[in-house]
């Protein structure tokens, strides 16, 4: 063992696989081993390893200005170049762009901004977010609060009430869904249950609802039909934000430029991360819509500085390779492959359906899941996390990187340069995973 305290791991389980190179979809261990990575990493290497032409740019970025910072009136033209791509492609008019190292500290630099915000709109009340469960935003304190897993809240004391953080039921149709209820009426329940939550807490104590378009670490759940639209007209009903967390949906993960295209999201506030440099370096962005910034800008004005920042907020280096990434995505139409590839990539995890382990097959582009289960007619679930980490393991050992996920659920999220041939082997993978899967399930008596 090393002196690593290792992130989101069991600390007696850590050190299990040296990844040492990656390739295109694929990484490499120590020994030479090849995975294909059908995670992209953590649903962020989108234009795979070893890109020469982001190499390049990160190069001479480094040469031409490896780093200057962006307080007190000092700007660079990388930084500038980005927020403007960025404004101008994203789902929302005159957004203003603020930015951060990763998805967690842009969640938490919004939260700070909805505080700031009711200050100086002189609603000082108006500071509660509404989270869903199974949501997940990042770990930081502020964004673990807006996360709703068990394993980022256990032990940790978070500040919920301080926060205002307020949670309503997720879009999980398979587990939330009553005996008999249609997919409709489970949409009509969640915007009831979410109007009645918000008319409780008062609506002008609440800034803004948070949600992923897809949420992912929670186990890959889209949302019925019409869930965002639902959604949407209780928010707009009471002058309440819709907070679009991108971090794993932006920049064509669904097949489209950005989840909110995909589920008819009209988001104010917007985070992005992961694929926003394909992970080649560390950045985020937290956008506003135009007249939340100008509030912000003018108290700031008065106080004399906006007083959030980081010092690596438009790190020259994550700015310049973000503008490439996303150059390279509209040149190269990623977002169309994703959405060619991925229905493919649909159709061909569907044929697990039968499986007798799946109990539901999510998935929407190129992101999907399995939900294994003891008992498929009831959904009995399996006890703990084994059982997907047994089948993500089993996956390890045909060269298949999978995720197991919480209720276990299996996620798949592979790099959006992969073509159908990288699915069929993905698939092939898979499949043998599942069947080992079973044989120890059966070996175990766990069903
Ligand atoms: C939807 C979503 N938001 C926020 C985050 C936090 O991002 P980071 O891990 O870069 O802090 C994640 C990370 O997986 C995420 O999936």
């Amino acid at each position: 063992m090393t002196a690593m305290i290792y992130p989101t791991t069991n600390p007696a389980a850590a050190e299990q696989m040296m990844v040492t190179r990656g390739e295109g979809p694929y990484i490499f261990d120590q020994h030479g081993k090849r995975y294909l990575e059908g995670m992209a990493g953590l649903w962020c290497t989108a234009l795979g390893y070893g890109n020469e032409e982001i190499i390049e740019v990160a190069q001479q970025q480094m040469r031409d200005l490896s780093f200057s910072h962006m307080f007190g009136g000092k700007t660079h033209a990388a930084a500038i170049e980005l927020a403007d791509k960025l404004a101008a492609m994203v789902p929302m008019s005159d957004g203003r762009v603020f930015l951060g190292n990763s998805g967690s500290d842009a969640n938490d630099t919004l939260m700070k901004l909805i505080r700031y915000h009711a200050e100086a709109s002189g609603q000082p009340n108006r500071i509660k977010v509404i989270a869903r469960e199974q949501g997940y935003h990042g770990v930081t304190l502020a964004s673990a609060a807006l996360t709703a897993i068990p394993t980022n809240h256990t032990h940790f004391q978070l500040p919920f009430e301080a926060l205002g953080v307020l949670r309503t039921g997720s879009a999980n149709y398979y587990r939330g869904g009553h005996d008999g209820e249609s997919e409709s009426e489970f949409v009509a329940r969640r915007a009831q249950e979410l109007e009645a939550l918000i008319l409780a807490e008062g609506p002008d104590t609440i800034a803004a609802m948070i949600a992923e378009p897809v949420s992912g670490a929670g186990g890959v759940i889209v949302p019925p039909a019409g869930y965002f639209d639902a959604v949407q007209k209780v928010l707009d009903r009471y002058g309440i934000w819709l907070w679009d967390d991108e971090v794993i949906c932006g920049f064509g993960r669904l097949g489209t430029d950005f989840g909110a295209t995909k589920m008819g999201m009209a988001p104010q506030m917007i985070t992005l991360a992961k694929a926003l440099s394909s992970a080649y370096v560390p950045i985020s962005a937290a956008i506003v819509q135009g007249d939340i910034a100008d509030c912000i800008a003018a108290s700031a004005t008065d106080v004399g500085v906006f007083g959030h920042g980081y010092t690596y907020s438009g790190h020259p280096l994550g700015c310049a390779v973000a503008s490439k990434v996303i150059d390279i995505y509209q040149r190269d139409h990623i977002f169309d492959h994703a959405a060619k590839v991925g229905s493919y990539l649909q159709t061909r995890l569907a044929e697990f359906a039968g499986h007798v382990l799946v109990g539901e097959v999510s998935g929407v582009g190129m992101i999907g899941a399995l939900e294994l289960v003891a008992d498929k007619p009831t959904k009995r679930p399996f006890d703990g996390m084994k059982v997907g980490q047994f089948c993500a393991k089993a996956a390890e050992g045909h060269g298949l990187i999978i995720r197991p996920l919480g209720g276990n659920r299996i996620a798949v999220c592979p790099p959006l340069i992969i073509e159908n041939s990288h699915v069929d082997e993905l698939i092939e993978k898979l499949g043998a995973a599942l069947d080992a899967t079973l044989d120890w399930v059966t070996a175990e008596k766990l069903i």
